[in-house]
């Protein structure tokens, strides 16, 4: 696991910048894995911002999430459906965009379609994660087993909690969610972890501990041989 720590935000969010960039002008039609939360923001604006500059081009890059809500309409502000239009999709020109569908009726049948899309493409090139305070990547939440394959999640309390910040008062937070598991995230040929914030420090100290903690899900990435995380101090405590 490769590290690189950055002073602040703005920093992180053009290191990972420059490791898209590069994937991207080494391979135009790459597959990307792509996430949402609020770490990415300041990537996906320097992406929009080097692509009008043009210094990037997505034109050939083929792109799926990780994971969206279930239930939730696409239109849904709160859906990620949303979150990527509003932040990416809608200012930067790909081949193709695929999330999971969170109104699907079938839920178990998108899963599987959405894993043999992944494979059809032939598998993720560089996939970009967040992580969760608790240290769900994706959705993959703490658990005692973890999914090989795309799947229906129940979300738990800590999560609910965490996110519950963007729904508003009254509103009801989709309490599941599809998600990409543990098999897609890692026939991904390199993963880039962004880790940002304070209130991150205790769970980035936990997976830099280089063990595997069977209820710390990103600590499972120890053992995919190309991974890079880029963190700025404030997560790091340094
Ligand atoms: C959500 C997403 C994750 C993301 C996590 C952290 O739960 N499903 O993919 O990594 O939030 O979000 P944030 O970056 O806002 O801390």
């Amino acid at each position: 696991m490769k590290k690189i720590v950055c002073d602040g935000y703005d920093e992180l969010s053009r290191a990972a910048a420059d490791i898209v960039a590069e994937q991207v002008s080494r391979k135009p039609n790459s597959v990307l894995g792509l996430a949402t939360g609020s770490t990415p923001l300041g990537l996906y604006s320097e992406l929009v911002r080097r692509q009008s500059a043009g210094e990037i081009d997505f034109s050939k890059v083929r792109s799926f999430n990780l994971d969206e809500y279930y239930p939730i309409s696409k239109d849904h502000p709160q859906s990620y459906n949303y979150y990527m239009r509003e932040n990416l999709f809608s200012k930067v020109s790909f081949a193709s965009t695929r999330l999971p569908d969170g109104n699907t009726d079938d839920p178990q049948g998108e899963c599987a379609k959405y894993d043999s899309e992944i494979e059809a493409a032939g598998g993720i090139d560089l996939q970009l994660l967040g992580i969760g305070i608790n240290g769900h990547i994706g959705f993959n939440e703490p658990a005692d087993s973890y999914s090989v394959a795309t799947y229906l999640v129940k979300l738990t309390e800590s999560t609910l909690a965490a996110n519950s910040r963007f729904f508003a008062n009254g509103e009801t937070q989709p309490v599941s969610a599809l998600t990409m598991g543990f098999g897609a995230i890692f026939s991904a040929k390199s993963i880039l972890l962004l880790i940002s914030g304070q209130n991150k420090a205790p769970i980035a100290k936990r997976l830099f501990q280089g063990k595997i903690h069977t209820d710390v899900p990103a600590s499972l990435l120890l053992l995919h041989p190309n991974v890079t995380v880029v963190i700025d101090r404030a997560a790091d405590g340094s």
